[in-house]
């Protein structure tokens, strides 16, 4: 694929991508569906290497959703272990580049040892100043906002907030993603055409692209040509230009 022109003096801040379709691409080459997983991972390190490089400022990737603990018992493992290992990776690597990393999605769930790697990560890399990348683990868009609605209740019935207080700000200062600018544009891969419970709040007004390429194949060039589409399009947010 030959290199899309973007203007590079005005990305999207915020972009989320949708990494779909390792199973597929494992399939593809006769390959159980964990390589596809490992695959996986490899094209998410190799994207938010160049992405840096380029000045990207954000990047949300859905990696494990509330919903895919339905999943095999053996895929599940893998799938947290691999996450395990490539948070063990970042952590190893931290002092030699200045991505910073969160995490977002209900991670009491994820076992104590995973939660205290993603704790130190996220503390070794908190006053870093490039790519922010944040990881969706054990995240779904309406669990996230049935938390923040029980925190705000929880606020409520405590007398710290009146009800009549609680605008888009406040309730938006309360999902996980907190302070951070809604994506921008929200990328999937492998040709699926839906959002899957992922930043149902944030998307409101996101740019959605859909990609039939398959996520361990997903390279920088497919982000260009996903901002290439993005730029030459025109946002109104309901209002009219
Ligand atoms: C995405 O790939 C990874 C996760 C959802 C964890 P899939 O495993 O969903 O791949 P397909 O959709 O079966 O191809
Ligand atoms: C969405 O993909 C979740 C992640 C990419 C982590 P799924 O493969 O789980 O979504 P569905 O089941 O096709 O909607
Ligand atoms: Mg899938």
């Amino acid at each position: 694929m030959k290199k899309p022109q973007i203007d590079f003096s005005d990305l999207p801040r915020h972009i989320a991508i949708i990494m779909d379709g390792n199973g597929r691409w494992a399939k593809k080459y006769f390959m159980k569906r964990e390589a596809g997983h490992r695959a996986g991972a490899q094209a998410l390190r190799r994207l938010v290497e160049q992405m840096n490089e380029a000045g990207f400022k954000i990047l949300t990737v859905f990696a494990f959703s509330t919903e895919n603990w339905k999943r095999d018992e053996g895929e599940v493992a893998y799938l947290m272990g691999l996450i395990h290992e490539y948070i063990q990776q970042y952590i190893d690597d931290a002092h030699k580049n200045n991505v910073r990393m969160r995490a977002i999605g209900d991670l009491n769930a994820l076992e104590p040892s995973l939660q205290a790697k993603i704790a130190d990560l996220t503390e070794m890399t908190k006053d870093k100043d490039g790519l922010l990348l944040n990881i969706a683990i054990n995240y779904g868009g309406r669990d996230e906002i049935l938390r923040a609605a029980r925190a705000l209740a929880r606020h409520v019935a405590d007398g710290k907030i009146n009800p009549a207080s609680i605008d888009e700000l406040v309730f938006t200062n309360h999902l996980d993603t907190g302070k951070l600018p809604d994506p921008d544009l929200i990328i999937r891969t492998s040709g699926e055409m839906r959002l899957s419970n992922f930043l149902l709040w944030q998307a409101a007004y996101s740019e959605f692209h859909a990609t039939d390429t398959l996520w361990p194949d997903f390279k920088i060039n497919h982000l260009y040509e996903a901002v290439a589409q993005f730029q030459k399009r025109e946002r109104r947010f309901g209002g009219r230009l």
